[in-house]
């Protein structure tokens, strides 16, 4: 393997200003459709998102999570409030999303505030889970240190017999965050790295587009 060797060249599309939706979110929304419909391969999840957190101290880090709806103008994803990505975005709710679409050549940039979901909201999504995902989720003390994998699979169980014939309530400690952009970065690759990188930042209540440079 040398990685010094490996480059691609991006040559697919471009992006011009006057194709861009005046809102970001609905130019995420229309990427988001061809991400999907623009040929994925099956083993991709266009929804997948790389979440970066800090502890406000400095101390930054970051983790693939799944993005799950969007609605009020914000980017939702479910996850344990007490797992390392929790207790930083209690300390500090500003946070980055990134998602990278290798098969358009496309990357888009979201930073923003994050804020809980209604207790009413995590319960519904929860309840929509499949029972595996659910139990997983009474089990598992997302962050914590474990012993061993036995641990784990006896909590399974243990959850597994708990909840058996019983609808498993959504756990206190899990739930949703819904993240309101301040800024949005769409970027198309293209040939020599002179890529399209056009950049929305919101001032007042209005959304400004600018292009970066690649
Ligand atoms: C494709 C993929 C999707 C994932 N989706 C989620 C998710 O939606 N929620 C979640 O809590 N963890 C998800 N994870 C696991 C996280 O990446 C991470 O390991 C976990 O949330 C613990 O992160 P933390 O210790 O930084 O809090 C996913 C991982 C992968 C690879």
């Amino acid at each position: 393997m040398n990685l010094e060797e490996m480059r691609q060249s991006y040559s697919m599309a471009g992006l011009s200003e006057k194709d861009m939706a005046d809102d970001p979110l609905v130019q995420f929304q229309s990427w988001l459709v061809e991400a999907l419909n623009c040929g994925a391969p099956d083993w991709l999840e266009v929804n997948a998102m790389t979440l970066a957190t800090t502890d406000g101290h400095g101390s930054v880090t970051s983790r693939i999570v799944l993005l799950k709806a969007l609605e009020d103008d914000k980017f939702w994803f479910f996850t344990n409030y007490e797992s390392i990505k929790g207790r930083q975005m209690q300390a500090c709710p500003k946070v980055s999303l990134c998602f990278h679409w290798p098969h358009v050549q496309r990357q888009v940039r979201i930073d923003g505030t994050v804020e809980k979901a209604t207790r009413e909201r995590s319960e519904t999504y929860f309840q929509s889970r499949p029972r595996d995902s659910q139990l997983g989720a009474v089990a598992s003390n997302q962050s914590d240190i474990v012993a061993d994998r036995e641990t784990l699979e006896r909590a399974m169980e243990s959850a597994a017999m708990q909840f058996d014939g019983q609808t498993i309530p959504c756990p206190e400690h899990w739930g949703g965050y819904g993240v309101t952009p301040h800024s949005i970065e769409f970027w198309q690759g293209r040939v020599g790295r002179l890529h399209d990188r056009i950049h929305y930042t919101r001032s007042d209540h209005q959304w400004i587009m600018q292009r970066l440079s690649p």
